[in-house]
């Protein structure tokens, strides 16, 4: 399998290059072979070159089996600059169209929010990836005046709706057969009643799949009170990636919150990253979770076929987050990135 690395900004520098470590041990120990190709894209690439990537990236990254991609963003160049200038592009032109972010709470990690005895949490939540709030469609006017304006259009399709909540009812069938669907159609007059009808037709084809749908607001606070509640939630491209960090926080840390870009096409690769940003506020010290990073290196695998062997790393995983040893400092933890990836490659080198 041949792989893009692209460690990108912040600590995705420090825990790409330790999950890589971790998934060639693993791949080593299960005959699997992976290929890495890395590239130094990304804010750094852009103060030298004035771009995040090459003019030819997308083609260069599309002969690829998958994207392994570490974090973006820096505090010196604009989000807006860093997100739509590399993360963007991916997502949109290799229409990546389902962003796949599961929540599970852990054997020996205290979640955050009190669970009540013997109850676990684990869902999943599907994000739109490739519309919605995030569009390009808009603009400013009268800038640096009393008038100025800024106009900012949510993009919203049926066929972007459709194939987002088949995908999810699609994965709650293999589940629990339960799906909430996110929504703010009392606020939100044209796009969000357009998305709970369209949510409505395709659960009609899914009577065995339960199906309801939740304000999001509501639904923030159902999220702390009753975790262990969901089974699958379909989101828009913002409300799934407010979601995604409310339930990493739920049962953990960010550190451990993992994402699958899933795209629609078989011709382009699909990507795999951390949910987390590049952290600034801890880069460089050598403590970021790795987690999330190996986490989303078993995404990749599974969705490459070794289902055995993503399932080795989920097993490690678990192994060394039961132990505050074998954590980082936003888990409670005493280790280091440096020192959870070596608990991990132990692990897997001793399972048979
Ligand atoms: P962030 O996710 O980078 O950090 C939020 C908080 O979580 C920070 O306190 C950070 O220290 C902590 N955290 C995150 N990952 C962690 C890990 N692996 N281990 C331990 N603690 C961890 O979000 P923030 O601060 O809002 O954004 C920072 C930069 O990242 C911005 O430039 C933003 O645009 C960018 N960003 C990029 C994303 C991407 O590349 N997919 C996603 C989110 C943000
Ligand atoms: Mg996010």
């Amino acid at each position: 399998m041949n792989i893009a690395a692209l460690p990108g900004d912040g600590i995705g520098k420090e825990v790409l290059p330790a999950a890589v470590r971790v998934l060639d041990s693993v791949a080593k120990h299960d005959h699997v072979e992976l290929v890495w190709t890395w590239f130094d894209w990304g804010c750094d690439y852009y103060k030298v070159h004035g771009r995040m990537m090459p003019e030819n990236g997308l083609e260069i990254l599309r002969q690829f089996d998958a994207i392994f991609l570490g974090a973006i963003g820096d505090p010196e160049v604009p989000d807006d600059i860093s997100l739509w200038n590399l993360l963007m592009p991916i997502r949109r032109d290799f229409d990546l169209f389902v962003n796949l972010r599961p929540v599970r709470s852990f054997d020996g990690l205290p979640p955050r929010v009190r669970l009540d005895t013997g109850t676990s949490v684990d869902f999943l939540i599907i994000r739109e990836n490739t519309e919605g709030e995030y569009s390009e469609s808009g603009g400013r006017s009268f800038r640096g005046t009393e008038r100025e304006i800024a106009i900012q259009n949510d993009i919203f399709s049926r066929i972007g709706i459709e194939r987002i909540t088949r995908f999810a009812f699609d994965e709650a069938r293999r589940r629990h057969g339960r799906v909430v669907s996110a929504t703010k159609s009392n606020g939100i007059i044209h796009s969000m009643p357009f998305w709970d009808e369209v949510v409505a037709e395709i659960a009609a084809e899914y009577p065995e799949v339960q199906a309801s749908k939740r304000l999001i607001d509501a639904l923030a606070a159902d999220l702390v009170m009753y975790p262990e509640s969901f089974d699958v939630i379909v989101a828009s491209n913002l409300y799934g990636d407010i979601l995604s960090d409310l339930g990493a926080a739920i049962v953990g840390s960010l550190g451990i919150a993992a994402s699958a870009n899933i795209s629609s096409r078989d011709d382009v690769p699909s990507m795999f990253e951390p949910v987390h940003g590049s952290a600034p506020d801890i880069a460089g010290k050598g403590i970021a979770n790795p987690v999330a990073a190996v986490w989303s290196g078993a995404l990749m695998l599974e969705h490459l076929g070794h289902s055995q062997t993503a399932k080795r790393v989920m097993d490690a995983i678990e192994y060394t987050l039961r132990n505050p040893a074998t954590r980082t400092a936003d888990l409670g933890g005493s280790s280091t990135t440096e020192g959870v990836s070596e608990a991990l490659i132990d692990y897997i080198m001793s399972t048979d």
